[in-house]
């Protein structure tokens, strides 16, 4: 079946401008409430706004665990950092599409898994997140996006004037028969679904879909002529080296576009660079005229040192490809270790298979929740862990869930530690979870769980005090109020010089390093290779 994309002219907005652009009190320095903007599109990212929230209490010195922002904890590798402050000096703006140095590794990075790749049919831009964007204007019409996705997709699709379509699945991949629907639905009702993206592995679920799920997704493409959008940006983080990636390009390499970049892998997130792989034929070269286009008028050139750096990235020296080893051993210990404090507390947590996310399910304990704190909603859930226990994370609904499901997404890789040295030692450390301060966070957490839930804690030494469960019925403040904080509970306030016990009945993070698929291949480095 041919591909298409809508023909190369602007959409009509889903969304008109009601705002009156005249009458009485308009003009351009009118007061608010006269305003003389139009409506507004998309508000700050929910990820970066509780970032922000993180910070302001780490500046007043409250004690925060940051499970909100989805940033890879990490510092960059000496070489990339290296090789960045060689290139400071080149200033040029350059090819829209990237330098063919990046280009070249890129397509070799994809060639390497399978995915042979021309470097003509790579475009660079300043994050996988612009050219997310790009590609959505550049496909046009609307988009099918799984709930729950990444925050971005529908937001993007609002920022472009179009409607994101949610779609029920699972591990970042829409059901297959739900998505044929939602397509059919959308065409009775005067809209057409042009492209559907996946997520592989997924933000928020930290899970992975099944070659089978993608590949009846593909069918369903293949029969509506969608273009399928393949944001790959967490592959190199599986926590089992024996799994095997299900990239759509695989299968339905025609109509697939990949995307992917450095901020997860290579923890260069600040460093503002992605890439996409366009498909051959007809399709790829339509879209790379068009994103770069798009590209030209919005960000000239990703930045030339940026791409140096990010070229030899690509390149994957071993120095490189061992130190994404050990990132993922490190996300994998972490999120399985978090995922089992939410667990103990009653949660239903899908078990992490990829990246630093965790993304328990608190309907279990929705009674409780009502009963002791009043809570009915996922942004109750998640502004209560904000506001009383210094927890940040993302209520479900961020993602596109219903907000009476009570789901969170807890973001894992900012509890390596608060310094680089920290983070460099939990980078290479057997038990990561044993090191003292991620030790104290995830006691903290099961605290904080223990309070929540008014659930005993099974650590009773005397040293902790233990915070127990509240007298029946009982909450230590009115109604709404979890218990107040005190350093007497509160190991980031706790007496440093006490002696830190393992929760009795937590699992010992040591057997899951132990566990750890790719422990062969990082033994024998040294702190100095990370
Ligand atoms: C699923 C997903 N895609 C894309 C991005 C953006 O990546 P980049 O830093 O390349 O813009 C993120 C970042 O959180 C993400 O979670």
């Amino acid at each position: 079946m041919a591909i298409s994309v809508a023909p190369g002219r602007p959409l009509t907005s889903p969304y008109p401008d009601t705002e009156p652009d005249t009458g009485p009190g308009h003009h351009p320095l009118a007061p608010p409430g006269r305003s003389c903007l139009g409506p507004a599109t998309v508000p700050v990212s929910a990820t970066l706004a509780v970032n922000e929230v993180m910070d302001a209490r780490r500046t007043r010195g409250e004690p925060v665990l940051p499970m909100g922002f989805g940033e890879a904890g990490l510092p960059a590798h000496p070489l990339l950092r290296e090789a960045l402050s060689r290139a400071a000096g080149r200033t040029s703006y350059g090819p829209v599409a990237g330098e063919a140095a990046l280009l070249e590794a890129a397509a070799g990075y994809w060639s390497r898994r399978d995915l042979p790749t021309d470097p003509d049919a790579v475009v660079a831009g300043p994050g996988s997140k612009a050219l997310l964007f790009g590609l959505t204007e550049a496909i046009g019409g609307d988009v099918a996006v799984t709930r729950p996705s990444w925050v971005s997709y529908a937001a993007q699709a609002s920022l472009a004037r179009r409607v994101a379509h949610f779609v029920p699945g699972a591990g970042g991949v829409p059901d297959a028969s739900e998505l044929a629907r939602t397509v059919n639905e959308a065409k009775a009702a005067g809209r057409t679904i042009r492209s559907v993206i996946v997520t592989l592995p997924d933000n928020p679920t930290g899970t992975l879909a099944s070659a089978a799920a993608v590949r009846a997704l593909g069918a369903v493409a293949d029969k509506h002529d969608l273009v399928i959008i393949s944001d790959e940006i967490y592959r190199d983080l599986l926590h089992d080296d024996d799994t095997v990636h299900p990239s759509p390009a695989l299968l339905y390499p025609e109509r697939t576009v990949v995307t992917t970049g450095v901020s997860k892998n290579f923890a260069l997130g600040g460093w503002r660079l992605g890439v996409t792989r366009l498909p051959d034929g007809w399709l790829g070269r339509e879209l790379r005229a068009r994103l770069l286009g798009i590209g030209s008028e919005i960000w000239s050139s990703p930045a030339a040192p940026v791409q140096q750096a990010a070229a030899i990235a690509f390149d994957e020296p071993p120095v490189l490809a061992q130190r994404v080893a050990l990132s993922r051993r490190l996300h994998g210990s972490v999120a399985r270790a978090v995922a089992h404090r939410f667990s103990a507390a009653g949660a239903r947590v899908p078990a992490p298979q990829a990246a630093f996310y965790v993304y328990p399910d608190f309907s279990p304990l929705a009674g409780v929740l009502l009963r002791r704190h009043g809570i009915t909603s996922d942004v109750g859930l998640a502004g209560l862990l904000l506001r009383e226990y210094g927890v940040g994370v993302l209520p479900g609904s961020a993602f596109g869930e219903a907000p009476g499901w009570l789901r969170l997404r807890v973001a894992t890789a900012l509890l390596y530690g608060d310094t680089e040295d920290q983070r460099i030692t939990a980078l290479g450390a057997a038990d990561p979870c044993s090191l003292s301060w991620i030790a104290a966070s995830l006691d903290r957490l099961e605290e904080v769980l223990a309070d929540l839930t008014g659930k005993r804690l099974a650590r009773q030494g005397p040293d902790r005090g233990g915070t127990g469960a509240p007298p029946e019925g009982g909450r230590r403040r009115g109604v709404g109020g979890p218990p107040t904080r005190t350093a007497a509970h509160d190991p980031l306030r706790a007496d440093p010089g006490q002696p830190k016990r393992r929760s009795a009945g937590t699992e010992p993070c040591a057997s899951y390093c132990r566990n750890m698929p790719d422990r062969r291949s990082v033994r024998g480095l040294l702190i100095r290779d990370l």
